[in-house]
């Protein structure tokens, strides 16, 4: 029997709300009869206290600087699983043997071209278009043309439709890249590995052979691994709210990316790396960026700073500057970017406004830097993180699909607006 707890209204009514407690012992007062049983609501602006799902995909400790996906911590996938294999174990709830990995990569080659008629998309989009706008109409797109994408949970379905979004939106990604910079498309090559082959779509060009640099292969299998799952942040909660209505994979998807793409979200990584230059330009002065952060007036905001549940390091923050200093080491890159986010990281650590409020850098801080230093534009960022998230958002919309409690997801309000009123005829109008 579960435990309860026990409400006492103003107006003497009681309610007992049972208490649900995870697999981690995090605990959570149900609520899903409250409305019923006492005709009030809950009121929680951004969902700061408020859980709208059980999922059984990832665990972080906020407190505690803890990530793990389906219980394997980040920092060991980080140094021993590939991306592939992390979308896997995200999507299926294992690690794969190797019949099933090597299925599952097969699977992702056999899909990476995007329909012909598709390319003819790019010659529209605007050569000033956001690779993220691209990205979010090519994937929304796709359910133009995998016209059985339905919204049910048939899983022979998800699994293709899984395989193609993988391998479709790295090729669409690469594929906006081209466009933005006037070079020919790249095809997927079939005998080369999702990293390398991505890179090779990237920066490949038909005048000369191309190989991907082992260093930049490995640094980017690290960064979409790192960025592959959250839990319920705001793209992920998206892609389940539009799941939720029964909206196919891609729809619920495009929608995703388009949540990321926000500033204060996934569209952070960019600003971050515009920011740091800023900061260069003005001489490396910290001090004075760190004082405008602080100030209410100033609408300036460190990025790469803070997080909703992270009240510690973020674990993928750590992980990622150390990879900064080896991967640029390897390639033999000087970036004095490097330099000024590591003395704004420890300005603002020693100061109590970011002490106190629990600001540590988080996942965009720096990993823009290696971005830039394997050749990926500024403006692509947000685009990377939208294909390592990927899985994650595969993967959340698979375990809603499949959960029997899942409805469309419709949050109530408190009505403050005006009472009755009668209509004004246009004749009586001010
Ligand atoms: C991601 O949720 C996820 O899991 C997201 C993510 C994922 O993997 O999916 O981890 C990816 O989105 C990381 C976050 C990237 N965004 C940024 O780096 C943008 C800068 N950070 C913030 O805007 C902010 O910290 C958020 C959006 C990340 C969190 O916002 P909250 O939880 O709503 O916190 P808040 O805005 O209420 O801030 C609390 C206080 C405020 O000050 P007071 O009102 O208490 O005086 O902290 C201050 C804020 O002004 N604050 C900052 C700050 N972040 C918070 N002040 C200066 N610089 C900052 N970056």
């Amino acid at each position: 029997m579960n435990d309860v707890a026990k409400l006492v209204l103003p107006d003497g009514q009681t309610a007992e709300l049972p208490i649900i407690e995870g697999s981690e012992k995090e605990k959570a007062l149900d609520i899903s009869k409250l409305r019923a049983q006492t005709g009030y609501v809950t009121l929680d602006p951004g969902f700061v206290n408020t859980g709208s799902c059980q999922s059984a995909i990832t665990f972080l400790d906020g407190e505690k600087g803890i990530l793990r996906y389906r219980g394997i911590s980040i920092e060991e996938l980080a140094e021993k699983s590939s991306f592939l294999e992390v979308a896997y174990l995200l999507i299926n709830g294992n690690l794969p043997n190797q019949t099933e990995m090597n299925g599952f990569s097969d699977s992702i080659s056999t899909h990476a071209l995007i329909n012909e008629d598709m390319k003819r998309f790019y010659e529209n989009f605007s050569s000033r278009a956001h690779p993220m706008a691209i990205l979010s109409a090519m994937v929304s797109s796709l359910s133009a043309y995998y016209t059985e994408a339905t919204g049910g949970a048939n899983i022979d379905d998800l699994q293709l439709n899984a395989a193609r979004l993988m391998a479709k939106v790295s090729t669409i990604a690469s594929f906006s890249y081209k466009k933005s910079i006037g070079q020919p498309f790249v095809y997927p090559q079939d005998k080369l590995s999702y990293c390398e082959n991505f890179l090779n779509m990237m920066f490949a060009v038909p005048t000369t052979e191309y190989e991907a640099d082992p260093v930049v292969v490995d640094a980017l299998n690290l960064l979409l691994i790192l960025h592959a799952d959250h839990e319920q942040n705001c793209s992920t909660s998206t892609v389940r709210v539009v799941g939720s209505s029964q909206a196919n994979v891609y729809a619920s998807v495009a929608s995703g990316i388009l949540a990321l793409w926000g500033p204060l979200h996934g569209g952070a990584n960019q600003q971050v790396l515009l920011m740091l230059q800023q900061i260069h330009e003005a001489g490396g002065d910290v001090d004075k960026f760190v004082a405008m952060a602080k100030d209410k007036d100033s609408e300036f905001r460190l990025m790469g700073f803070g997080h909703r549940v992270y009240k510690n390091f973020d674990p993928r923050a750590t992980i990622i500057k150390k990879a900064c200093d080896r991967v640029l080491e390897k390639m033999g890159v000087d970036d004095p970017l490097l330099d000024i986010a590591k003395k704004l990281e420890a300005r603002a650590l020693e100061d109590e406004y970011f002490v106190k409020r629990k600001l540590y850098p988080n996942v965009d801080f720096y990993s823009g830097i290696i971005y830039r230093a394997i050749g990926i534009p500024t403006n692509m960022f947000t685009v990377m993180f939208s294909l390592g998230r990927l899985p994650g958002w595969i993967a959340q919309w698979k375990e809603m699909m499949e959960d029997p409690q899942n409805r469309i997801a419709r949050p109530r309000q408190i009505y403050t607006g005006s009472q009755l009123v009668q209509y004004t005829p246009m004749s009586e109008r001010g």
